[in-house]
């Protein structure tokens, strides 16, 4: 299909629906979520000339994964986003099936973005090229077409290029499968975005006695955090244990430190970076003001997300909201983007037994929980968050199959921080030490009831809702 009938039928599918789409209550307030059809990862999240970008994967011809579009959105304050244009449709022979995760830079000031182009063939195989695509005056992104083919031992699973600067170069880390089907990083250099060197694999399954680690890793993401590298990835593959890996793919991080020289990473343990039940692809950029921030895609690539009630008014997905990120004792605390203070509206402060706590309105709201004792809280629909003393559980019903699923915690429990929109959860524990996401759909308005014996001390406020244009 021509761009610009792709283009045509993308618009239409936006104006015949965005109506719809946006009448329904569980449309977030404050999240992002595609006008119509299926988001996916988040991409190309970058400040550039002072305001912020965020592209997104999105399919806007139907609630499904298939050919993907890049979305585009752009913020001044990370509260108020506006839609831009589409950015990118796949439309040439080299992105056939889409026009796959990537990043963006800012190179001679223009805003570049670097993708996969993805292509599959009726025997099911598939191959994958690398691929710019400038800002034009017009904000337009013009394709300058592949910069990297698919290197010799791998699969057509190579994606997801992260481009970052560092000391006069370029530097790219990518998704890949080598042909032993084993997850890798593979590490790549430029002088000028347009040719690119492989260094070799930092990362992966089988090596640095990560034993084995899965079939794929997707979306990389490295940064400099605390005089440390952070390798971000998404293993696919790993099984799952008592109390890790329990989603059907896995997002987390290593830290270490990486020889640009030698293209190797020492890394310690791999760490799941959030432990609800929905949440994917993450990526991050640098601020202007030197924060580290992330959004990644509350969503995960399983049947289950074909269940989720907004399918019936045309859309589905949203990405989490932004969240700082540092790193203290060689961990990864996520706190939410400061800037989401401002949403704050009507603070109520409370203390006493749980049990005596009158009904908190969660539809859009922030409530921090301040206690190192046993509770447990009903949020609306079939969730529950409940802590007894050691583990903290937050339990629902699988859509598809009607049975209890959790997911799992275990510490010393001072605070909880929950931040609710109308249809998702994001559960802050400890001031970030580990974060639980989860879309839920629950009877609005959602209350939150607690119960328990234990004194706690709570404050709540209802967030103000982001006009999104
Ligand atoms: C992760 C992912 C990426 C790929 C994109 C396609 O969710 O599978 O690896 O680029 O989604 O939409």
């Amino acid at each position: 299909m021509t761009e610009t009938s792709l283009l045509k039928k993308a618009l239409r599918s936006v104006v015949a629906g965005q109506v719809k789409a946006a009448a329904d209550p569980y449309r977030p307030g404050w999240h992002l979520a595609p006008p119509v059809g299926l988001l996916n990862d988040p991409n190309g999240f970058i400040q550039h000339n002072g305001r912020f970008h965020l592209f997104y994967q999105w399919n806007p011809l139907a609630c499904a994964h298939g050919a993907k579009f890049w979305g585009h959105w752009s913020s001044a304050d990370l509260l108020h986003w506006q839609h831009e244009p589409l950015a990118l449709a796949p439309s040439e022979a080299y992105e056939s099936h889409g026009c796959y995760s990537g990043s963006a830079v800012t190179d001679n000031g223009k805003l570049t973005l670097i993708y996969t182009g993805n292509v599959k063939y009726p025997d099911g195989s598939r191959t994958a090229f690398q691929c710019l695509a400038r800002e034009n005056a017009d904000g337009e992104f013009d394709k300058t077409g592949p910069v990297f083919n698919l290197p010799e031992g791998y699969t057509g699973h190579v994606r997801d290029p992260k481009v970052w600067r560092h000391e006069n170069h370029w530097y790219m880390v990518l998704g890949a499968q080598d042909l032993s089907l084993k997850g890798k990083v593979l590490l790549l250099r430029s002088d000028d975005l347009s040719a690119w060197d492989l260094l070799g694999e930092i990362a992966g399954s089988g090596l640095q006695g990560l034993g084995e680690f899965g079939y794929m890793w997707e979306c990389p993401d490295l940064f400099r955090l605390a005089d440390n590298d952070i390798l971000i990835c998404c293993p696919q593959g790993l099984a799952a244990e008592s109390d890790r890996y329990l989603n059907t793919f896995q997002s987390g991080y290593f830290v270490g430190q990486l020889d640009y020289d030698n293209a190797t990473l020492e890394h310690g343990e791999f760490t799941e970076l959030d432990l609800g039940f929905e949440f994917y692809a993450p990526q991050t950029t640098q601020t202007d003001d030197g924060r580290r921030l992330l959004i990644g895609w509350m969503g995960i690539p399983d049947g289950d997300e074909f269940f989720q009630p907004t399918i019936q008014n045309g859309w589905l997905h949203t990405m989490t909201c932004p969240r700082e990120v540092t790193l203290v004792a060689g961990k990864i605390m996520q706190k939410p983007a400061r800037e989401l203070q401002q949403l704050r509206r009507d603070e109520q402060a409370w203390q006493g037994i749980a049990d005596d706590c009158p009904p908190l309105n969660i539809t859009k709201a922030e409530t921090e929980i301040v206690t190192e004792h046993a509770f447990s809280a009903d949020l609306g629909g079939d969730m529950t968050l409940s802590f007894d003393g050691e583990w903290l559980h937050l339990t629902r019903k699988n859509r598809r199959t009607g049975l209890p699923e959790q997911r799992i915690w275990r510490g010393a429990l001072h605070k909880l921080t929950v931040l609710s929109d109308a249809s998702s959860l994001e559960i802050f524990i400890n001031g970030g030490e580990a974060v639980m996401s989860s879309r839920y759909f629950p009877v609005l308005p959602a209350q939150l009831n607690l119960q328990g014996s234990h004194q706690i001390t709570l404050h709540h406020w209802s967030l103000a809702e982001c006009v999104i244009e």
